[in-house]
């Protein structure tokens, strides 16, 4: 089976577990930059991979269509993202938000948890960003998952860790 990691990465996580999986899985691994849909006809398995930014998925908007009339191409997506991968309902609303519901049953998708780089951001980026905790910290009232986001969100950590991959490389041995 041909593979190509595909991955839109704006401060370097999504980049690094991109990278992890391409070299698990000994495959091709290509910047979203540089897709189009001849680039990836020869894959059998496209693996998308982008940072969660205010909820969406980056850059699935652009590839989904790419992949839309290729049903033998299996398409699997991972998102990485600075909340807690406890933070179950946080997530799954994620998902929800990126997919239809026949998508969320049709494409395998995975979350890891990765961290912030408030050094890498980009300048509105940074000031989305500090708006969002600032907003949180006011906020009375929070649950225990937005306290634990607004603890996450302080200042830049990076808990990426590459066993993160495991059930994302599994997955796709098992296709094999
Ligand atoms: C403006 C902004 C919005 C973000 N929104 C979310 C979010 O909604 N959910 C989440 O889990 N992480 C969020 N994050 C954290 C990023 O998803 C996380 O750092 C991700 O790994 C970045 O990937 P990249 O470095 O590959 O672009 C946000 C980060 C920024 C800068």
């Amino acid at each position: 089976m041909k593979i190509i990691v595909i991955y839109k990465s704006k401060t370097g996580f999504t980049k690094r577990y991109a990278q992890w999986i391409a070299e698990e899985l000994k495959c091709d691994m290509v910047s979203y930059e540089k897709v189009s849909a001849a680039s990836i006809a020869e894959y059998d398995c496209v693996i998308y991979g982008g940072g969660i930014y205010a909820g969406k998925i980056g850059g699935l908007k652009k590839i989904k269509p790419l992949l839309a009339n290729k049903p033998k191409t299996k398409f699997i997506v991972f998102a990485t993202g600075a909340t807690p991968s406890a933070a179950e309902e946080v997530i799954n609303t994620t998902w929800k938000v990126n997919f239809t519901e026949e998508e969320l049953e049709e494409v395998p998708h995975f979350y890891m948890q990765s961290g912030l780089s408030y050094e890498k951001m980009g300048f509105f980026d940074r000031l989305m960003m500090k708006a969002f905790s600032k907003m949180l910290s006011k906020k009375e009232d929070k649950s225990t998952e937005e306290v634990g986001t607004q603890l996450a969100i302080i200042r830049s950590h990076d808990i990426s860790s590459k066993e993160f991959i495991e059930p994302i490389v599994k997955f796709v041995r098992l296709q094999r």
